[in-house]
């Protein structure tokens, strides 16, 4: 029938109709938000900013020129107004993608009709335990393919607050579960790679971005509410020795090598000074000196925390002005929406700073392409909720968790478990049915749940017991059915550790032992039990384990981190051996007695003898570890052989510059002399056992002593190999002398140490010197 027709006969219809298709596209349910809506409102056309075919720059120019003071105040804030006249909708900036997409962030949520769920990977401790770039890098496009599909179905946004890059300083930081752990070049590879991951352009357009990432929260954060300090009041008291060689550099990278399009400052006070109203931590450090190619965002609402808790101006009208002029370009909260018009009117801040903010964000978005109409019509437009907890995504939050897992301990090799001698497994403890504990901060509804107890009964019968009621485990009443289990089993498995009751945001521990009696049920379940017993600890933080790793009757411990939807499923694969472990701590699991003589608001990383302070993470701390740092065994075993590697290294330094040889004991490593002084290391791994595995080659250097408060080792490299029985790989490592081998001195400048330098790879060690 022609259209004319049906006009004719059915003119309600046509009504009714184009009122829905108004009504869907304008109530934002079902289609994303966007501006330039040329389809609907063809004057748009008009705008240079809508012009597809000119830059970002003069386009959001474009933009900027049009807006009056009180339109671009009301577009530095977290949900901004819109703007009609320009066609421009009210955009949520925050939305949340940690570990998969959350609904943390107020721009993004879950609808059982629209989008019930998303992919729930492990949480990101236990994901950097794999130390395998690639699968940092493979799990962020896979989750920027899911925020892309929930963006189209009207239900995200476009720019995500993740990655947190802070680094896990205290055992005790509830936030500690978010981070990639300890090391600050583990933290920044994981960051680099996650970012490009969610970023990166699939046309390969580098000025383009598929959704923006944010690295957060910038710097020394590190305590979420300890006793009596909480974030809000926190003053990090840190040296620049520490911030710049422990602190800054995964922020440093994730601006300078992943091109993030975003930090955001963090709540807490630096040396006295809010971050984000802190010029030379914004305008000249992120800005000035790393060319930030983006925005910059306060916590939210970090402004408010400014003026109320920190009372860091007289009015709220000042505190706007500061944060401003310090470099800030958005504010989650509303903060500078109600008082930046005033204090631009007050003289307090220019209106070209206001307009410097506004293009950073809008820039952010054209990159997006939030500006270029409808987005159906785009490169990401086909994706939609099929895309969205695939069975190949949640494939992949199985595969991470297990290649995170850790395995503590393994007597006799009593894991993994051979099925056909293990006819029934008691699988114990508050967190052996375990579901929303498994996805930790920050994580959204997952698409499902593998449980412990389902993994394992998947594999064989199981009897399952809970032990305690949870995981405080105020009370010992459940534990003879628990021992009861035990003995009656060929195995047990023991699901024990924490959940959000005892880590979360907002809430740090205050001890670093299992929980209440958990220690005591572990015990007893172990006399009782006739069989191996494997102890799976579930936790974000490291815990004091040293009685279960001195206990003969407990034969396995296994960290399995905050493992995701599919973690149970991914224990039960190492259980039984389908998959051979190869995770690493990312951070020192340390003794109780840490957690009862240091402060956790000591942001010291170096030990001070005369404070008896031991310092922090392998770098200083000298102390004892329950497990260090980069522990973890297999199924297998490798063993390293050097095939090169330089013994001597001599520095092209002149005597006319300012280091001479007989007097100079190290050089700037930001000069001249660094181009191209880089050296190969290349050894041989086997893997000598009888399994085929994946294995991480950790490369540490300690340097000389030269430098005031050196670290007495450090990571410069890594490599994953994955190897079967009796294979064996060559792995080579490009060592850039200035960037890697170099340590902060007291002033926080670089320098290199002329003397010898160990390397150390597992348990071959080479001495290298550099001399002039
Ligand atoms: C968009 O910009 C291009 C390049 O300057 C120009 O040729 C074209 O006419 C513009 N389109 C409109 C609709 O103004
Ligand atoms: C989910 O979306 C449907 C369809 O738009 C809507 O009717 C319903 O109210 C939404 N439910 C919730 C809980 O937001
Ligand atoms: C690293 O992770 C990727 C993605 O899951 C995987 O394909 C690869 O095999 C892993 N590398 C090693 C050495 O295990
Ligand atoms: C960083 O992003 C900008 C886009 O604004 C782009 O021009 C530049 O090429 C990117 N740099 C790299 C190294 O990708
Ligand atoms: C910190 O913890 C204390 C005690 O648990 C609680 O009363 C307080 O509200 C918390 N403060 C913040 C800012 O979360
Ligand atoms: C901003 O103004 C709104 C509306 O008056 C108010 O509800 C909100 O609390 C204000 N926010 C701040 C941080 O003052
Ligand atoms: C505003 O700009 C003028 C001219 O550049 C400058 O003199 C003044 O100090 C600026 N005001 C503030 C508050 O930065
Ligand atoms: C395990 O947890 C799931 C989900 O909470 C629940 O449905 C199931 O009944 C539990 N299993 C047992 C044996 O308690
Ligand atoms: C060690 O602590 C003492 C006493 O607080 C202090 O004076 C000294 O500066 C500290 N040394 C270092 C290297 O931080
Ligand atoms: C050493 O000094 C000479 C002359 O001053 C200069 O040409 C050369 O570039 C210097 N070499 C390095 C590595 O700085
Ligand atoms: C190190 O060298 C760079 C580049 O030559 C120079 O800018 C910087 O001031 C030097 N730093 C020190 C502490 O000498």
């Amino acid at each position: 029938m022609p259209f004319q027709e049906i006009r004719q006969r059915f003119p309600l219809l046509l009504i009714i109709f184009t009122f829905l298709a108004r009504f869907l596209s304008i109530s934002g349910q079902h289609t994303p938000r966007y501006a330039c809506d040329i389809d609907q409102n063809p004057s748009l056309k008009e705008f240079a900013f809508c012009n597809t075919s000119l830059d970002a720059k003069t386009r959001v120019g474009d933009l900027v020129k049009r807006m009056t003071l009180k339109e671009k105040v009301g577009s530095i804030v977290s949900v901004t107004d819109k703007i009609d006249r320009l066609g421009i909708p009210s955009y949520g900036w925050w939305s949340e993608a940690l570990h998969g997409v959350s609904d943390t962030g107020s721009a993004t949520w879950f609808n059982k009709s629209i989008v019930p769920g998303a992919t729930s990977y492990p949480q990101v401790i236990l994901t950097a335990a794999s130390f395998n770039e690639s699968l940092f890098y493979t799990i962020a496009k896979v989750v920027s393919n899911e925020a892309r599909a929930m963006y189209n179905s009207g239900v995200a946004g476009l720019t995500f607050w993740s990655p947190n890059v802070n680094i896990f300083r205290d055992p005790r930081w509830g936030r500690g579960q978010e981070t990639p752990g300890e090391d600050p070049v583990l933290t920044s590879r994981y960051g680099v790679a996650y970012v490009k991951g969610l970023q990166e352009s699939e046309d390969g357009d580098k000025d383009r971005l598929k959704v923006g990432a944010c690295c957060k929260h910038y710097t020394a954060y590190d305590l979420d509410n300890w006793t009596s300090v909480d974030r809000f009041h926190f003053n990090a008291i840190v040296t620049n020795q520490d911030l710049e060689d422990t602190y800054n550099p995964p922020f440093k990278s994730c601006v300078v090598e992943a091109n993030a399009s975003s930090i955001m400052c963090s709540f807490n006070k630096l040396n006295g000074k809010p971050t984000c109203g802190d010029k030379e931590l914004l305008g000249d450090t992120v800005r000035g000196q790393w060319k930030l190619n983006g925005y910059i965002s306060s916590d939210c609402d970090s402004l408010e925390v400014m003026f109320k808790d920190q009372r860091w101006e007289k009015t709220p009208e000042q505190v706007a002005a500061d944060a401003l002029n310090a470099g800030l370009d958005l504010n989650c909260g509303d903060s500078l929406k109600n008082f930046t018009e005033n204090a631009v009117k007050k003289g307090l801040v220019n209106e070209s700073v206001v307009d410097r903010a506004v293009t950073n964000n809008f820039v952010t978005l054209m990159r997006l392409g939030f500006f270029d109409g409808n987005p159906s019509k785009q490169i990401y437009g086909k994706l939609g909720k099929k895309d969205v907890c695939t069975q190949a995504n949640q494939e992949l939050a199985r595969e991470a968790a297990r290649q995170g897992l850790v395995l503590l301990k393994n007597s006799l090799g009593s894991l993994p478990l051979v099925s056909s001698y293990i006819k029934s497994l008691a699988v114990i403890g508050p967190n052996a049915n375990a579901t929303e504990a498994m996805i930790g901060n920050y994580a959204g509804v997952p698409c499902k749940y593998t449980s412990p107890l389902k993994g394992l009964s998947d594999s064989v019968k199981t009897l399952y017991e809970l032990g305690c009621t949870d995981v405080k485990c105020a009370s010992t009443e459940m534990f003879e059915r628990a021992k009861n289990a035990a003995a009656t089993a060929d195995a047990v498995v023991l699901v024990m550790g924490t959940d959000l009751s005892i880590e979360r945001e907002g809430f740090d521990r205050a001890e670093i032992d299992l929980p209440g009696q958990q220690n005591l049920l572990v015990s007893e379940v172990a006399y009782a039990a006739r069989g191996p017993v494997i102890l799976a600890i579930m936790s974000g933080g490291g815990m004091d384990v040293t009685l279960a790793k001195c206990n003969p009757k407990i034969t396995s411990i296994l960290w399995v981190g905050l493992p995701g939807q599919e973690g149970g499923g991914a224990l039960a694969d190492v259980v039984f051996g389908r998959y051979n472990p190869g995770g690493r701590l990312p951070m020192t699991w340390y003794p109780r007695s840490y957690a009862e003589s240091v402060s956790m608001s000591n942001m010291n990383m170096r030990a001070n003898a005369s404070t008896g302070y031991p310092g922090r993470t392998y770098r200083f701390y000298r102390g004892e570890a329950v497990y260090p740092f980069g522990y973890g065994l297999s199924y297998s075993l490798y063993v390293h052989r050097l095939l090169k590697a330089p013994k001597h290294l001599s520095i092209p330094l002149n005597n006319t510059q300012t280091c001479s040889s007989s007097t100079c004991k190290s050089f700037n490593a930001t000069g001249n002399v660094c181009n191209a002084l880089s050296f190969d290391v290349d050894i041989m791994v086997t893997n000598i056992g009888q399994m085929s595995g994946s294995h991480t080659v950790m490369l540490f250097s300690y340097p000389p002593q030269v430098i005031y408060n050196s670290p007495h080792k450090q990571l410069l490299d890594f490599k994953k190999v994955r190897l079967g029985p009796w294979d064996r790989a060559s792995v080579s490592f490009k060592i850039d002398v200035c960037k890697q081998m170099s340590v902060v001195d007291e002033d926080g400048n670089r320098r290199v140490a002329l003397g010898q330098h160990i390397l150390q790879i597992g348990d071959l060690k080479h001495s290298i010197s550099l001399r002039i």
